[in-house]
């Protein structure tokens, strides 16, 4: 049995406000939270996801900043100050990038009385295989021990947790204690599309796993009815 029942994040990953307004109307009772990408971000800005944080959804902001901390400090005050709950940055950036975006939250949330959201580190995307590293880590070093070392860099410089496949949580959890917060995409309810995620997990195997949130995009938002395919997950995780 899992430690504990995972939320679920749903990925609003489509074109238009008002499609993302629609699905958080459809969805903000059965689900935890609503992850806003760069794409949707891009084309309908800030002031769509203040109408979605206004209509009662939690928001997930996944902007994976990467630049210089001094950067990435400002994002992450500009991030804190919408109301947003959680959001994304690159553990490439580094451990002084990644402790001045801790710092900034913690410093923006105190002066504007709200709770300081939670930041979550992208270790290596699994999209990319050992072969496109080639050359940039050493010869004997495997993805997972990779995503290992940048996980530390994200515990050390004060981060939540990271962002991570459900086949790296349990070491990642087992490495840096039950605490450190490991969200999982790549989430697929049995017999539904793969589509173009490689390694992928059920909802039961992911909670297993020990994962905090798993983030659910096209198995929910392109269903018949995304409410029934939410209740099923959900249903599914409350099972355990
Ligand atoms: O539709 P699907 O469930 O595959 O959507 C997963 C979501 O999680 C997408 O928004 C995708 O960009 C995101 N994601 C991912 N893998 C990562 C990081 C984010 O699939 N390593």
């Amino acid at each position: 049995m899992a430690d504990r029942t995972p939320e679920v994040i749903v990925a609003l990953d489509v074109e238009k406000g008002d499609q993302a307004r629609e699905l958080v109307e459809g969805l903000v009772s059965a689900v935890d939270f609503f992850k806003v990408g760069s794409r949707l971000f891009t084309a309908e800005g800030p002031s769509m996801v203040k109408g979605l944080l206004t209509a009662g959804a939690r928001i997930f902001l996944d902007l994976k900043f990467h630049d210089i901390p001094a950067t990435v400090a400002g994002s992450v005050r500009a991030a804190t100050g919408l109301g947003v709950q959680m959001m994304t940055l690159h553990t490439w950036g580094g451990v002084d990038m990644m402790r001045a975006a801790a710092d900034e939250a913690a410093g923006a949330a105190a002066s504007a009385g709200i709770e300081r959201p939670l930041l979550v580190g992208v270790t290596v995307l699994t999209s990319l295989s050992r072969g496109d590293l080639e050359g940039l880590i050493p010869r004997d070093a495997e993805i997972s021990d990779i995503a290992l070392q940048l996980a530390g860099n994200a515990k050390e410089a004060g981060l939540d947790g990271v962002v991570a496949s459900v086949h790296e949580t349990p070491i990642i959890k087992q490495r840096f204690g039950p605490d450190f917060i490991v969200v999982t995409p790549g989430i697929r309810p049995s017999g539904a599309e793969v589509g173009d995620q490689k390694r992928v997990a059920t909802p039961r195997v992911a909670a297993e796993a020990g994962s905090d949130y798993l983030v659910v995009g096209r198995p929910i938002i392109q269903a018949l009815s995304p409410l029934e395919a939410a209740a099923a997950i959900k249903n599914e995780l409350s099972d355990l």
